[in-house]
């Protein structure tokens, strides 16, 4: 296979805020719904919290020579929006807005393109106590989002244009609002349609103040998208993918991409607002001009791969699917995930084909591979170099097949804190020490650093068996 990576291509690894920098009082920083939620009892795998993690905002120069040294040209990483905004609304924290300053002047200075993440999950707790019981129930919080992007934007929008607003609004909406299961920890399957749709207005009322700010934008979300296929070829496990597909992925893509919300989810929604005797309709929480002001600009879909989802027809319950998994002996990662390289490049032609076109960035991609330091102090992870290989040949297949491609940010530059599942997976490039706060970066970071130096995915290495 020809492998297309143009000259410019981004080369990168992603990160956010709660989950690497730790000092979480620092610089005035204010409390998030991540410091409240993590001391509840028993919602953290592990009972750990983001207090320390790796340490990045003190150690923050080190991981810009994480980057340097392994050769890459772009870094994800979040902005805290407690940091920023400690009171929620009302002023913005110039101690924080230094700080952030100063890491995308070191990180220009080292040839590395910034990608800027507004909401990577730490809202302010103040924004909690709003109408309707806050937080992205509240219709006010995309205003409020909107305050805080402007704050970042109108600090470093001179230097930095490509940002993205959001991360992984079904995500958000999902484990948020609809299980309980991340911060701010409410589990109201009918109220989180009104928080996603929230997310989704935030995302549109920031955008317009960043394209205010900052000069020739580029701005997209990142959006969690799984693939889903039907467990068996027959109509009722097809039309399952569908509607299972409208409820992840369709759901929020279209109306970003101007298409306005798709009638099939639409549907499906006001079924369970119904059965649920919710007392209100999605005419209630879209109000007129809402899908314009959602799609008004998205200059790249941020896309944010780790597996896919297999479903099987349903009845009895909210949704008429249910994710029965792959069956058989097929690839895992140490979290189970299924390893699925060819549903990527399924991934990126159907986006270029629904989505008129548009430029793709890869904002996550990555598996949990538990590796830790052996005999000679290194890490030898070779299933995540196979992973990395196997995820690269399928995005070069499909920009060989004329999809446009900005750049690939691996999930992640470190092992950081992973939420709700705490410091126990590992997805990291870099091994991190969580006692002393050492960094050492994996095999995987000099197999990386050698694709973004040189543009090419080295030959297979027989020794690393293929996943895809
Ligand atoms: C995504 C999140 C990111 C990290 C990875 C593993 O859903 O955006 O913060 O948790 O998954």
């Amino acid at each position: 296979m020809t492998i297309p990576f143009p000259a410019d291509f981004l080369w990168g690894a992603a990160t956010s805020a709660y989950q690497i920098e730790g000092s979480r009082t620092a610089d005035h920083t204010g409390l998030s719904v991540w410091d409240t939620f993590t001391r509840r009892p028993g919602v953290i795998e592990g009972g750990g919290d983001g207090s320390i993690a790796c340490d990045s905002y003190q150690r923050w120069r080190e991981d810009v020579s994480l980057l340097t040294t392994m050769g890459l040209n772009a870094y994800r990483f979040s902005t805290g929006w407690s940091r920023v905004m400690p009171d929620g609304t009302g002023g913005a924290n110039p101690l924080a807005l230094d700080h952030y300053d100063r890491q995308v002047d070191a990180l220009l200075e080292a040839g590395i393109t910034p990608f800027v993440t507004l909401n990577h999950w730490d809202m302010p707790q103040a924004l909690m106590t709003g109408e309707d019981d806050g937080g992205w129930l509240a219709r006010s919080t995309a205003e409020a989002f909107a305050e805080y992007a402007d704050a970042v934007t109108a600090r470093l929008g001179d230097r930095v244009s490509r940002w993205i607003t959001q991360c992984e609004p079904w995500i958000v909406q999902l484990l948020g609002y609809q299980l309980g299961l991340h911060a701010p920890g409410i589990a109201d399957v009918a109220r989180s349609v009104i928080a996603g749709h929230h997310v989704l207005l935030g995302h549109g009322l920031a955008a317009e103040v960043i394209a205010a700010n900052v000069p020739d934008p580029q701005v997209g979300v990142a959006s969690s998208l799984f693939p889903c296929v039907p467990a068996t070829d027959t109509e009722p496990d097809r039309a399952a993918a569908h509607a299972s597909d409208g409820y992840v992925n369709r759901w929020y893509l279209d109306p970003l991409a101007g298409k306005g919300y798709p009638t099939d989810t639409r549907e499906l929604w006001e079924g369970v607002l119904a059965r649920r005797g919710a007392g209100f309709t999605l005419d209630d929480v879209i109000l007129d001009g809402d899908e314009g002001i959602i799609g008004r600009r998205l200059d790249f879909i941020g896309v944010n791969y780790y597996t896919r989802r297999v479903c099987a027809a349903a009845s009895g319950g909210d949704f008429p699917w249910k994710v029965v998994g792959p069956t058989g002996d097929v690839a895992r990662s140490d979290e189970g995930w299924e390893i699925a390289p060819r549903a990527f490049t399924d991934l990126l032609l159907r986006l270029d084909r629904d989505y008129d076109h548009r430029p793709l960035v890869v904002t996550e991609n990555g598996a949990v591979f538990g590796d830790g330091p052996t005999h000679d102090g290194k890490v030898h992870d070779n299933r995540r170099i196979a992973f990395l290989r196997d995820h690269l040949e399928a995005l070069a297949e499909a920009m060989s097949q004329g999809v446009t491609v900005l750049g690939y940010l691996h999930w992640s530059l470190l092992d950081n804190f992973e939420w709700a599942l705490g410091y126990r997976p590992r997805f990291g490039l870099t091994y991190v020490d969580y006692r002393t706060g050492e960094r050492i970066p994996k095999d995987s970071a000099r197999y990386y650093g050698q694709v973004a130096r040189t543009g090419r995915i080295p030959a297979a290495d027989p020794a690393i068996p293929a996943f895809g």
